[in-house]
């Protein structure tokens, strides 16, 4: 009788993470969460065990995944390296916010007299680039949304962040990254090949992305 391997584990983020100001206001980034949960969808029908990590987004989770919902960057961090040791992939689609404002008011900050306020923000981790560090024998896939130079920027961050893989998406005048509809998107690994995809469904990239991640090593 022959056994089945174990089934391998996808730990993915989506999802915007928002940053408190105060009880009424945050700081974010532009995320539907709808490229996380699809690839979370894709992989499930490929039978991976998946772990999603998301935060606040309209969408419902698929059934039969383990989901964690979180608000802000810190709160990510601690969920991703919690499950990161059983994972066998990550995949970062999260709009991780970059900044934090550095002090979050008890209180709702009043409308000050004067026409301009000033924020202090605070550099909050990065992730990713955090389990590069420490990424072992796990598939690492990061993505990149620039508005200049996609691809020399992202072959720079996947160096830099250690990945194997990243998904570039450019927004730019006539160029909508965000939500439903047809995307542009090329997926670049670390031995140098580029795979461009014109005008795919967010569910067509997800499979790509899927079986890219597979041809590679898993
Ligand atoms: O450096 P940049 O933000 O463009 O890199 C994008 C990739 O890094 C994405 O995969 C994103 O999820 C991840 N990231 C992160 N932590 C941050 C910022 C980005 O994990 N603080």
């Amino acid at each position: 009788m022959t056994r089945k391997p174990p089934r391998k584990t996808i730990l993915i983020t989506a999802g915007p993470t928002i940053e408190p100001l105060d009880p009424v206001r945050f700081l974010s980034n532009h995320s539907t969460g709808r490229m996380g949960f699809e690839l979370a969808r894709q992989a499930k029908r490929k039978r991976y065990k998946v772990i999603l990590i998301s935060g606040p987004t309209a969408l419902v989770p698929p059934k039969g995944i383990r989901f964690v919902r979180i608000k802000d960057a810190r709160q990510m961090k601690k969920e991703v390296l919690r499950f990161f040791k059983r994972a066998d992939c990550v995949i970062m689609t999260a709009a991780v916010s970059d900044f934090r404002p550095a002090a979050v008011s008890k209180q709702k900050i009043k409308k000050a007299s004067k026409d301009t306020v000033y924020l202090k923000l605070k550099r909050n981790p990065d992730i990713l680039a955090a389990l590069g560090r420490k990424k072992g024998r796990r598939i690492l896939v990061g993505f990149s949304l620039e508005t200049n130079n996609p691809i020399e920027n992202a072959r720079e961050k996947l160096k830099s962040k250690n990945l194997d893989i990243i998904v570039i998406n450019q927004a730019a005048k006539g160029l909508d990254p965000f939500g439903r509809g047809a995307k542009d998107v090329a997926i670049v690994d670390k031995n140098g090949k580029m795979s461009v995809l014109k005008g795919r469904s967010k569910r067509s990239i997800a499979r790509l992305i899927i079986e890219n991640i597979e041809d590679y090593r898993m």
